[in-house]
């Protein structure tokens, strides 16, 4: 049988990850993730689908996966790394990058709520490596009542570092790929996942039922003091006789 889809949503599909069988995430991702990956970290293990997906995807990668559910953080899977901790916790996360870091690919499917994701990405975008990308899913839950409990869903944050970006010299964001929509109804979406059906849940104005977004870091050169080494420089056209 032939269909559209690329490798990883095959993969994703064979190791039962809902990125691939419900939010369809998994073309995206290939499309804007990188062929090969040193080392890639996921927050949320749960029952190690996406952990499994990721080590056939990249089979020669350092995998690490993260749960903060001991059972969850201590399962054993081929060829991952598997820690139980807080993926919003400083320390915890600062003993993790000093360990395993740094990651060219960091995916947040952890809690979705917003104040987790933004909590991780601030504490875990350090330890991105310059080019890499920090993967948020699930953003949807920015229009969901039950999952904001940040000043800012974390749509409106994100929106707001876009609109600083500047060439990667403020906060070194160079790309924010997406948001990517896999769109569908709504309230559809809320009453499956068994929430009261009512408007107020979903506070939303999208039609969108899955939202991920590819945030890429900049890349290793700072472009403004690249432009200011080639302003200075002398060339022979400058040359006085
Ligand atoms: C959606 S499941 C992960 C699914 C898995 N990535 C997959 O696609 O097969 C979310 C997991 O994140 C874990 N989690 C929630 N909050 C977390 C946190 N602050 N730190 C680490 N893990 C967290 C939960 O225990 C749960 O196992």
């Amino acid at each position: 049988m032939t269909t559209n889809h690329g490798r990883l949503h095959q993969l994703g599909l064979h190791h039962g990850t809902d990125k691939a069988t419900y939010h369809g995430y998994l073309d995206f991702y290939e499309t804007h993730l990188p062929a090969a990956v040193g080392r890639l970290l996921e927050i949320g293990i749960m029952d190690g689908a996406s952990l499994k997906m990721w080590h056939d995807y990249y089979p020669d990668a350092t995998i690490v996966g993260v749960d903060n559910d001991e059972q969850r953080g201590r399962r054993n899977i081929p060829g991952v790394r598997t820690v139980w901790l807080d993926a919003t916790d400083p320390s915890e996360v600062e003993l993790l990058t000093a360990r395993l870091g740094p990651f060219d690919v960091i995916i947040d499917d952890g809690s979705h709520m917003t104040a987790d994701q933004q909590r991780s990405f601030e504490l875990l975008w350090p330890a991105i490596t310059p080019g890499g990308s920090y993967v948020i899913e699930d953003l949807h839950t920015s229009h969901m009542s039950n999952y904001v409990n940040s000043r800012q869903t974390t749509i409106e944050w994100l929106n707001d570092m876009a609109a600083q970006v500047d060439g990667g010299h403020n906060v070194a964001i160079s790309t924010i790929i997406g948001f990517w929509k896999n769109q569908g109804d709504p309230a559809g979406f809320v009453a499956r996942h068994g929430f009261p059906t009512g408007r107020d849940l979903w506070i939303g104005p999208e039609r969108a039922e899955s939202i991920t977004a590819i945030i890429v870091k900049a890349p290793a050169v700072d472009r403004n003091l690249a432009d200011h080494f080639a302003a200075d420089m002398v060339t022979d056209d400058d040359e006085v006789d």
